[in-house]
């Protein structure tokens, strides 16, 4: 069974002054906390056992918001990543958790909507002999991990943050491996930056002859809320998205009636939702009115 990971740790550094007492994932986007969203992501491919990887002291805020999982119908534990150094370090804290399975990771603060997009990302998890990432067409690629094809389009390598890209194709934060994962993490030396770098990572993968790219394309979107101005744009989306269409995006509680994880007084409690609001509403007609 693969696991899923979420990276909620960092130092949140370019979201300073919000940044300074709360975690960055904490953070609103529109009216959810942005760890909803990827939480929710990982709901909706059916990954039910999920590592929260966070900073520490902030065990105790993640627990009152998400607890151990079971409002969502899930598992969910936390470890502490006792510095930001680098999200491949995220293999080397999660490698008892992930006890030789597979394994997903998301960032914490990557936001993904699109129609079809989970039926790619439930196409990735199903393959559990390779890594599969996932690219999308930006406009500033040397922001990100940037792929490079090969005249078959197939991926010929990834360069973190270049100062000339080799393509529009930015790397997401979304990343599924097999189970040699662990090892390879442990392979890996920190760069420049001080970082164990993803890129590194899935360039060992590249080498292998062993990682897939999936493309999400028009009609996808993708956010990487980590800077001001991102944070609001991904508000914005979310809002317009919301009052137009009847249905909420990142709703854990809606990701876990519609995967049928509730048992029936747990559903119960959901009909009387008490959040007495437009959120508390949405859930409690949800449940009496749609059909899963
Ligand atoms: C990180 C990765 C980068 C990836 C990006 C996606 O960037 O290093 O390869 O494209 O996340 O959000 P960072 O958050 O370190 O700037």
């Amino acid at each position: 069974m693969r696991k899923g990971i979420i990276l909620a740790g960092g130092s949140g550094s370019r979201l300073r002054p919000l940044t300074g007492f709360i975690s960055k994932q904490l953070l609103p986007v529109y009216n959810k906390p942005m760890i909803y969203y990827p939480l929710t992501t990982l709901m909706l491919i059916g990954i039910k056992e999920i590592l929260i990887i966070i900073n520490p002291g902030e065990e105790v805020l993640f627990q009152k918001l998400i607890g151990d999982g079971r409002k969502f119908g899930i598992k969910i534990t936390y470890k502490i990543q006792e510095k930001p150094e680098g999200i491949a370090q995220a293999f080397l804290i999660a490698s008892d958790f992930i006890n030789g399975n597979s394994s997903v990771l998301i960032l914490g603060d990557n936001i993904f909507y699109g129609d079809g997009l989970i039926k790619k990302l439930k196409k990735a998890n199903e393959c559990e002999n390779a890594a599969t990432i996932f690219g999308f067409r930006v406009k500033d690629p040397e922001r990100y991990g940037v792929i490079e094809f090969d005249k078959n389009k197939l991926v010929k390598s990834i360069c973190e943050k270049p100062s000339l890209p080799k393509s529009q194709y930015a790397v997401t934060g979304i990343y599924f491996y097999d189970k040699g994962v662990v090892n390879y993490a442990q392979t890996i030396q920190k760069s420049q930056r001080g970082e164990l770098e993803i890129t590194d990572l899935n360039n060992i993968y590249i080498k292998n002859g062993n990682l897939k790219a999936e493309i999400f394309g028009r009609g996808s979107s993708w956010f990487d809320t980590g800077t001001i101005d991102s944070l609001l744009e991904a508000s914005n989306f979310i809002y317009n998205l919301e009052k137009r269409q009847s249905f909420k995006i990142g709703c854990p509680e809606e990701a876990a009636w519609r995967n049928n994880w509730l048992n029936s007084d747990e559903e119960e409690s959901l009909k009387k939702f008490n959040y007495n609001n437009e959120y508390g509403n949405y859930i409690k007609e949800l449940i009496q009115l749609e059909e899963k």
